[in-house]
């Protein structure tokens, strides 16, 4: 391959990480002065727990891509998605869900500070997402069609359309009886949908036309789908030393690719799903080297 033979992903993912501490710390300063003093702690600890930060960092890249000015607000709005992000993670973690004790390398939160507390931490940063969302549009300047469509993007990923109900059916998994296609679904809507919202904020808030929109949306099917195979693989084969949490699909009897493709076919799908959104991006005329060697990274990541 080619296409990112020159680009050094590694660099550009911990510069880009930086930026997005930076906006999260702003965005926690916010948040500081409207929580109550028992939930601010536990929001901070897991809002700067750490983490890929591949969302925020995919909206300010495909806003730069479509042409929107570097700086801070980018990050601002990619900073909404992160915080439903984490939110998903400390709900996901519950006992009453995968039942958790580590994320991101520290004991999750309900484990330090109860279930009562992880709970509410959790549903503090739903409003908190549209509310940063909304900062950031003021921000950026965008005018009020393009504000609605970001708002509507993230809420509708973040629920019962997308990420939310995509847990509910991963919670069902043993009434569903969830086979190859079922899961597909599942998979997309509780991951798929909120990678595929980060691109597709980013190019709103730069004016993209909607053939780019269109096209950004092909490609975050693509690689959505292609990583939540690519965590169950890793839930199968990595360690908690080397994840940061614990695998534990298997313990759960959870229905996964792995479960029903094994691993070498379910690496060879993601592979596949990989190569697909990189065609995507080209059809689409979205040169980047970035999505391109984002889209490898997804599949081939150890984290
Ligand atoms: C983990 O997401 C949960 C899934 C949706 C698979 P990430 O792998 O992006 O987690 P962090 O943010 O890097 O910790
Ligand atoms: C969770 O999927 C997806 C979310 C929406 C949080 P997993 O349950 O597989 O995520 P991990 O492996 O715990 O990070
Ligand atoms: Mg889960
Ligand atoms: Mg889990
Ligand atoms: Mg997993």
């Amino acid at each position: 391959m080619t296409d990112n033979a020159y680009f050094d992903l590694e660099d550009f993912l911990f510069k880009e990480r930086a930026e997005v501490e930076k906006a999260l710390g702003r965005s926690l300063k916010y948040l500081d002065r409207y929580l109550p003093v028992g939930l601010a702690k536990p929001v901070r600890d897991a809002v700067m727990a750490g983490g890929k930060r591949l969302r925020p960092i995919l909206c300010a890249l495909v806003y730069r891509k479509c042409g929107g000015q570097i700086g801070p607000a980018a990050y601002d709005l990619g900073v909404s998605i992160e915080l439903i992000h984490t939110y998903s993670l400390m709900h996901d973690d519950l006992p009453c869900m995968d039942d958790a004790q580590l994320r991101r390398g520290s004991p999750t939160t309900h484990k330090i500070y109860g279930e009562e507390i992880a709970v509410r931490a959790g549903l503090a940063l739903i409003p908190a997402a549209s509310l940063q969302a909304i900062r950031a549009i003021r921000e950026l300047g965008c005018d009020e069609k393009i504000s609605q469509s970001i708002l509507i993007e993230l809420n509708c990923a973040a629920g019962a359309g997308g990420m939310v109900g995509g847990q509910y059916l991963d919670l069902m998994a043993e009434d569903l009886m969830l086979d190859s296609d079922k899961l597909k679904n599942v998979h997309r809507m509780k991951t798929g949908a909120l990678l595929t919202t980060s691109l597709v904020m980013g190019g709103l808030a730069a004016y993209a036309s909607e053939d780019k929109i269109t096209g950004l949306k092909k490609y975050g099917r693509a690689v959505g789908l292609a990583f939540q195979i690519t965590d169950d693989i890793l839930d199968e084969t990595s360690s908690s030393k080397d994840l940061g949490k614990n695998p534990s699909d298997g313990l759960l009897d959870k229905v996964t690719y792995v479960s029903i493709h094994g691993v070498e076919e379910s690496m060879r799908m993601a592979r596949d799903l990989s190569d697909e959104a990189v065609g995507v991006l080209r059809e689409a005329g979205i040169e980047s080297p970035e999505l391109n060697a984002i889209a490898r990274y997804i599949v081939e990541r150890k984290l």
